[in-house]
């Protein structure tokens, strides 16, 4: 056994999520933000990678996992109800589907989090059935999974939709290669096809495949485990089946949302941060359109070091895209930046449609923001105001905290479960850099 297996299997099973629904978040606003702040490893990529552990019998051995997140630990249960046996410990984690006992995900698992459907392909690609409940919609948007299922079908695969539940099962001899045209570029769909096609009889051609550098960091976690697979980053995707899979070790990219998040919340209270394992060349499309208002980032070693020396930022237009555009898990966070720039700055939504949840919000703090179907004109205000207000989905609530940093006065967050899913320590780290910010 490796030391990292040996470290991470020693180690009690995880323990449930902390914290409940009444939680709140309490900031006195108006301090510059000075200091380190760790980036911990991505949630959208570990979430993925960790249901990749599926599609071998050996141990799946993961680094700079972000093991303290809600939606980390959400997943673990799904997998722990299937029968793989996890352990964690500090950033490590160790997951082994040796001997599972269940090839169905429940509705009552995978309504928290959408990420589960990503047991899917694995489970059908290693086991030749499976059974997982629909997502259903979310705060953000209606969010299908039309496109994971019409891959799987095109696969091979035969699946109906009873009860609620999408029942998979794969043709005599297991699923086979086939040529897939995305007609809409999905992050979930790729990551889903890519590891059915790992195991899957022949080639498959995934087109119009997201690039998300945490589909790469997923594709690279299959090829250590001995899948063939080419054109990562790209939008095609060459995947050769093979007949198994193998354990290894794989380290979690650092989380670049998290890394924008606090990217802009410099940018907003000024002051200078040193971002710790950290990636800017993940970040074109921020980098460039902060750059372009006003901020200064550069990447020194591991770290980035970001700084707004006292000038007011400038209004920007941003629109959200599959990467390598503008991200829509920074347009909340950006949006909140906007309200206080220099003139106005119009922010269009185009990956989901109902994304706009904490623009009531921000105006109840004295934003003056108005929306227009999937298009919001910001217009920048002199101050914003301490309020109660209300988070509604993870990156809405992260943009309320950081409105809350530049306030005059007492903003109180409630509802701060959201955040937990996605931001490991918020508080911790923020307090850290001199933001007066505590939960109660
Ligand atoms: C999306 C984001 C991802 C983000 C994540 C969490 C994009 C392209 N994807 O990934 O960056 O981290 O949310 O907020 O920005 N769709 C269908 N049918 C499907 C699947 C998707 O119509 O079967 C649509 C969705 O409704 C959406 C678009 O395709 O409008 C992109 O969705 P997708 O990338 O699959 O969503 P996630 O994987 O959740």
């Amino acid at each position: 056994m490796t030391a990292l297996a040996k470290q991470t299997t020693d180690q009690q099973p995880p323990v449930k999520p902390s914290g409940g629904a009444l939680d709140k978040i309490k900031i006195i606003g108006g301090v510059e933000l000075n200091g380190s702040i760790p980036i911990s490893g991505a949630k959208n990529a570990a979430l993925k990678i960790m249901c990749a552990s599926l599609l071998t019998k050996d141990a799946l051995h993961l680094e700079n996992s972000p093991n303290s997140l809600r939606d980390i630990k959400s997943q673990i249960e799904l997998l722990t109800h299937l029968g793989c046996q996890i352990r964690t410990h500090d950033n490590l984690m160790s997951l082994c589907a040796a001997n599972l006992t269940s090839l169905t995900a429940p509705y009552d698992i995978v309504r928290k989090m959408r990420g589960s459907i990503l047991v899917l392909g694995p489970l059908l690609a290693r086991f030749g059935e499976a059974k997982v409940s629909l997502p259903g919609g979310c705060a953000i948007g209606t969010r299908p999974v039309d496109l994971h299922i019409k891959g799987l079908e095109e696969m091979g695969a035969q699946i109906k939709l009873e009860e609620g539940y999408i029942h998979a099962s794969a043709p005599e001899g297991g699923l086979r290669g086939a040529k897939i045209l995305f007609p809409k570029v999905s992050v979930g769909a790729t990551e889903n096809l890519m590891m059915a096609a790992a195991l899957a009889n022949g080639t498959t051609v995934l087109a119009n495949a997201a690039r998300e550098p945490e589909i790469v960091n997923l594709g690279e976690c299959l090829i250590s485990m001995g899948a063939n697979i080419q054109g990562l980053g790209t939008d095609t995707i060459t995947i050769e089946g093979v007949e198994a899979l193998h354990g290894a070790t794989h380290r979690v990219l650092p989380d670049r949302i998290e890394t924008g998040t606090y990217i802009i919340a410099a940018g907003m209270t000024g002051g200078t941060l040193r971002l710790q394992n950290a990636d800017l060349s993940s970040l074109h499309a921020l980098v460039g359109i902060l750059e372009e208002a006003g901020l200064h980032m550069e990447q020194d070693g591991d770290d980035i070091i970001v700084n707004r020396n006292g000038l007011r930022l400038k209004g920007v237009d941003i629109m959200t895209e599959p990467y390598p555009g503008f991200p829509t898990d920074l347009q909340a966070q950006f949006m909140a930046m906007l309200t206080l720039a220099e003139g106005a700055g119009m922010v269009t939504e185009t990956i989901f449609e109902n994304r706009f949840m904490h623009v009531p919000e921000l105006n109840r703090m004295g934003a003056d923001i108005a929306v227009q179907g999937n298009s919001a004109i910001v217009r920048g205000v002199q101050s914003l105001k301490g309020a109660e207000v209300m988070a509604t989905d993870l990156r809405a609530s992260v943009a309320l905290v950081l409105a809350g940093l530049v306030a005059e006065g007492e903003t109180t967050v409630n509802r701060i479960y959201h955040l937990e899913r996605g931001y490991e320590n918020i508080v911790d780290k923020l307090s850290a850099c001199g933001a007066k910010i505590q939960k109660v």
